[in-house]
């Protein structure tokens, strides 16, 4: 098995052990968990709020409005969603699309830390202020510390994180919709530079301990149709 198949293994171990999650009130009115997409080896790894009601409905990230422009927005640097991985800070979404709460993004920030461990992306381009709070540690605000790229210690891997707006506030405000282009076109210049070298930075956010290494499992009927990391 190559290095990037059992990547996809191990996300897909996590998957199925998310797919279940109860630790936290959102699994009572979530439709589905929305765990992630894209490519389980991609350099580059997009960390959102948290689903809306399409997300919720389909199991995927980032398929509704705000999703249109984020496709846009990669195209504009020659990326799909495909060479990428999408994941958000919740898995499930709030109710009437409420602001994630404490008990919310600490339970799910264990998995989100997973995911990076796995997936090993060389940049991450947090969208939004709950994003960038989250994976930053630094409660500055996303309109001040866009743009600009950091470096910082996710568990035991050294990451470039790349705040952004959020799309959504794009589709709100359409003058933004050009810094958004802006600082798309630093991403891409951003991803053709080195990853940062490995090792320990000043920088760490607040860590939480990683879910328990799943147990094997015999394949799934439908986990061939989930989609979650392949075209
Ligand atoms: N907004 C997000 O932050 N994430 C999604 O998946 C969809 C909309």
């Amino acid at each position: 098995m190559t290095g990037a198949e059992e990547r996809r293994e191990a996300l897909v171990a996590v998957y199925r052990e998310a797919s279940e999650c109860t630790l936290c009130p959102l699994a009572q009115t979530r439709t589905k968990v929305v765990f992630g997409a894209g490519d389980a080896d991609a350099d580059l790894m997009f960390i959102g709020e948290a689903p809306g009601a399409e997300e919720d409905k389909r199991g995927l990230p980032f398929v509704g409005r705000a999703g249109g422009l984020l496709n846009e927005l990669l195209a504009e640097i020659g990326l799909d969603r495909d060479s990428v991985f999408i994941a958000n800070t919740l898995m499930c979404r709030p109710p009437g699309n409420r602001d994630p709460q404490p008990v919310e993004l600490d339970s799910c920030r264990p998995y989100l830390l997973e995911k990076v461990r796995l997936i090993e992306p060389k940049v991450i381009a947090t969208l939004g202020n709950f994003a960038t709070k989250l994976i930053t540690g630094d409660q500055t605000g996303i309109t001040k510390v866009r743009g600009r790229p950091q470096t910082h210690q996710l568990g035991e891997r050294t990451v470039r994180v790349f705040p952004i707006l959020h799309p959504a506030a794009a589709l709100r405000t359409p003058r933004l919709r050009e810094t958004m282009s802006e600082d798309f076109a630093s991403l891409g210049r951003l991803l053709a530079e080195p990853a940062p070298e490995q090792g320990r930075t000043a920088a760490e956010p607040p860590e939480a301990p990683a879910p328990e290494a799943p147990e094997a499992q015999p394949p799934r009927a439908g986990d061939d149709q989930l989609d979650i990391f392949a075209p």
